[in-house]
């Protein structure tokens, strides 16, 4: 309820007209977005590298209905594997890109979507990237698995978010889990019915538990997305019995969310992946972010009232 509360009013013009202008604010959003454009995610990337974290970028422009819009995207997606090659970034960056944003709506459709998927998969290699596909609401699972397995066939390191709370992906993990094959494994942040999710935290996390053990057991890269320290747990286990070390598994967190304990656990020795959303449109997926934990207002607050900057490593 408080979250539907806080995307609604957050999604207001006028608190997007208060956070993006409010001194204070806006640097508080930093915590959570690695700027506005390709050279300001590329510095932030840079900052997690220098705390022996991993980074994978993210762009947040305009909703996409033409294929002008994709292509610039691609272009977008372009520039950014450049800059990051150039900064010296490739083997500890890499980029997510969701099917949408490459114009699986626009005339062309899938097929479209899959040829941009390629030029920025292959823009990728060669600079020594890697890139992994988001994955959406339920509609587009079987559009994106389709688009990934056809690219793959050139490009095998294309890696691929699934979603634990589909009664779907426990199957997808052991069609996914073969040798070479990446797959990052999120709970979910789309809705969908019980006929074809699993609609309470329990029954995701037991089918996140699920997924994870056929993703250990299996031949491929396991990269457990998540903040849950029972699942950073269980991974850990799951990995320790089924032999792997670190290098051949990772974890991943958003920026600014748990930032003391991605630190602590790449101390420790594991391959800790941050989330970077970057571009023009940041102000979305800070409002998730904030929705996703209300308690983060309280970040907002202390902005506001004081004027402070919030350090973008304090622990949320
Ligand atoms: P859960 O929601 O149970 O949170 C566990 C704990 O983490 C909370 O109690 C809280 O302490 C902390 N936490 C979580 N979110 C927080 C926030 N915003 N601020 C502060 N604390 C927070 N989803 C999807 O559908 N498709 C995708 O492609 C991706 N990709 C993706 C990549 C990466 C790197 C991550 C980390 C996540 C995604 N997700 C995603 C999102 C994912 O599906 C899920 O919605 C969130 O990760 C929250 O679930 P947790 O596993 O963290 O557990």
């Amino acid at each position: 309820m408080l979250r539907r509360v806080v995307s609604k009013v957050g999604r207001a013009p006028v608190a997007r007209r208060v956070v993006t202008s409010t001194p204070g604010l806006r640097e508080t959003t930093r915590r959570f977005v690695g700027g506005e454009d390709a050279p300001s995610a590329v510095i932030t990337a840079e900052a997690l590298h220098e705390q022996g974290l991993r980074s994978t970028l993210h762009l947040r422009a305009g909703d996409v209905h033409t294929a002008a819009e994709a292509d610039e995207h691609v272009r977008a997606y372009a520039e950014l594997a450049t800059r990051l090659s150039s900064a010296g970034c490739g083997p500890a960056s890499e980029m997510s890109v969701k099917m949408a944003q490459l114009g699986l709506y626009a005339p062309g459709g899938w097929h479209g979507a899959v040829a941009r998927l390629r030029e920025v998969v292959a823009q990728a290699a060669e600079r020594g990237l890697f890139v992994t596909m988001d994955m959406e609401g339920d509609h587009e699972v079987d559009q994106t698995l389709s688009a990934v397995h056809a690219v793959r066939e050139e490009h095998p390191s294309l890696g691929v978010a699934l979603q634990a709370y589909l009664r779907r992906t426990e199957d997808d993990c052991r069609m996914l889990a073969h040798a070479g094959s990446r797959v990052r494994l999120v709970k979910g942040a789309y809705g969908a019915g019980s006929d074809i999710a699993f609609t309470t935290p329990e029954d995701v996390d037991a089918a996140f538990l699920r997924c994870l053990a056929v993703l250990m057991d299996g031949q491929g890269y396991p990269m457990v997305a998540s903040h849950d320290m029972r699942m950073i747990d269980a991974a850990r286990r799951l990995a320790r019995e089924s032999g792997r070390r670190s290098p051949e598994w990772e974890l991943q967190m958003l920026l600014g969310v748990r930032s003391h304990d991605q630190r602590a656990l790449a101390a420790e020795g594991l391959r800790v992946r941050v989330y970077v959303p970057y571009g023009p449109e940041w102000y979305g997926w800070f409002v998730n972010r904030i929705a996703e934990k209300p308690a983060n207002l309280r970040l907002l607050a202390h902005a506001l009232l004081s004027r402070d900057e919030i350090r973008a490593t304090e622990p949320v």
